[in-house]
């Protein structure tokens, strides 16, 4: 057809039914053919599992003490074992004072700390007051960066903040629109994913850090949830270097504002990794005195293993390059699908990430849900359009999150080509009924 590369929005009525009669052809042959394709979730695939296969037999567990004489077979280390902490706190950028290496999920370390804020306060600690616990605090409002982390969300959704959409940039939130809102006392802090964000996998720029670390915030107990959980998660040759958002606090004259989240769930094995949490020596302290009663301690045959493994931050950056090689591929055969199917068409946009795990796609405003629901009838499963966003709800219907890390090349390929189809049908049904 000659008007194939053409913005659609420039077509005629007659040229566009035309075209959508042909892509239902396209349409009807992938749906005979039963695919049943997930691309729901971000997982690793089997390749990149067996990186760390070596992790878990005796090789690494040799000899049962850490480097400080302990025992890991039995109780005791609440914060982590030395080695572990020296390990994640490289990997977090922060001194090994303040760090504690925990258990299996970052997210679960997120979750606590918000129901602590609210049972107890934030502490009260140094410069920030704020003891008050948040459930004695009336409303607390929460800041989303979107699209975000649908997991994010439903945590803040489960305590019943009210969470307030704040639109990424390319290089991180809005900082206007945050400054104006952190004047409101009732706005207690904010979630964000610093690099590689999930799903746009943009890298906040230094002067966003800086920003987010010095402005002033009506609430003395504001805090930061700041999920490190991409940093070291590069598809080029190395992680990009960024300001660290705790070392811009301390800067900044308000050190307790952040705790910083992060996890080997994406370099090991998900759900069995280690995770950490780093804050001010005051906000550790803080942390320290509530975990001492939630546990004896976490799994330190798993810290050792992780320590002895991956040894430190070089032989973290090692092992990433070889997740690299494995995802470059499918994140440059994602681009180029949609490159070569809807560039020029002025149907959709994608973000071309240098790490991370998503590709974030943006149709025209109210097509997603449909584009979605069109590629479930082929067999094709992607992110539910609007998990992207607080309470599930896109105003604009437009964003949906790619995965391409978990399917294999050929069936990652046959689903983004049904995407396009199914792009272009909504796309051209929506402009039809305008
Ligand atoms: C931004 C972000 N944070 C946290 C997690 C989960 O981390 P963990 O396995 O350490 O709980 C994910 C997993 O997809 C994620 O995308």
């Amino acid at each position: 057809m000659e008007h194939a590369n053409m913005e659609y929005a420039k077509m005629s009525k007659e040229q566009l039914s035309e075209l959508l009669s042909e892509q239902y052809v396209t349409f009807n042959r992938y749906k005979n053919l039963e695919l049943s394709y997930d691309l729901t979730r971000g997982k690793p695939c089997r390749d990149q599992l067996d990186l760390s296969n070596d992790m878990v037999s005796r090789k690494y567990l040799k000899g049962f003490n850490s480097i400080s004489n302990q025992e890991v077979r039995n109780y005791g280390v609440l914060d982590g074992i030395p080695e572990a902490k020296q390990l994640m706190a490289e990997m977090m950028g922060v001194g090994t004072d303040e760090i504690v290496v925990c258990g299996n999920s970052s997210l679960n370390l997120m979750y606590d700390m918000l129901v602590r804020f609210m049972l107890f306060g934030t502490g009260g600690n140094g410069s920030s007051g704020g003891s008050e616990p948040w459930t004695k605090q009336g409303k607390i409002k929460w800041l989303c960066p979107v699209p975000g982390y649908d997991r994010h969300f439903l945590v803040t959704e489960k305590l019943g903040f009210e969470m307030i959409n704040v639109p990424l940039t390319g290089d991180g939130p809005d900082m206007d629109l945050v400054e104006e809102l952190v004047k409101d006392p009732a706005v207690k802090g904010m979630w964000m994913v610093p690099k590689y964000s999930n799903p746009t996998g943009e890298v906040f720029s230094d002067a966003k850090i800086r920003r987010l670390a010095a402005m002033k915030t009506a609430a003395p107990d504001f805090r930061i949830m700041c999920d490190d959980a991409y940093t070291v998660h590069f598809l080029g040759d190395a992680p990009a270097k960024q300001l660290n958002l705790l070392d811009a606090c301390k800067e900044a004259g308000n050190p307790e504002r952040v705790f910083l989240f992060g996890s080997t769930s994406k370099i090991t094995f998900p759900g069995s990794g280690i995770s950490a949490v780093c804050g001010s020596i005051a906000n550790i302290k803080y942390l320290l005195s509530y975990l001492t009663v939630q546990t004896i301690g976490y799994d330190k045959i798993n810290q050792l293993r992780h320590a002895r493994f991956l040894k430190d931050y070089k032989g973290i950056i090692a092992h990433m390059k070889r997740h690299a090689e494995i995802l470059r591929p499918k994140f440059a055969a994602v681009d180029k699908i949609l490159t070569n199917e809807l560039e020029g068409l002025g149907i959709l946009t994608w973000t071309h990430p240098d790490g991370g795990y998503f590709i974030s796609i943006d149709t025209l405003p109210g097509c997603a849900s449909a584009v979605v629901a069109k590629a479930k009838e082929c067999g094709v499963k992607f992110t539910p359009a609007g998990s992207t966003y607080p309470r599930k709800n896109d105003p604009e219907d437009r964003n949906i999150r790619i995965a391409p890390t978990l399917p294999p090349p050929e069936e990652l390929e046959a689903a983004i080509k049904i995407l396009c189809v199914c792009v272009k049908i909504c796309s051209i049904e929506k402009l039809l009924a305008e």
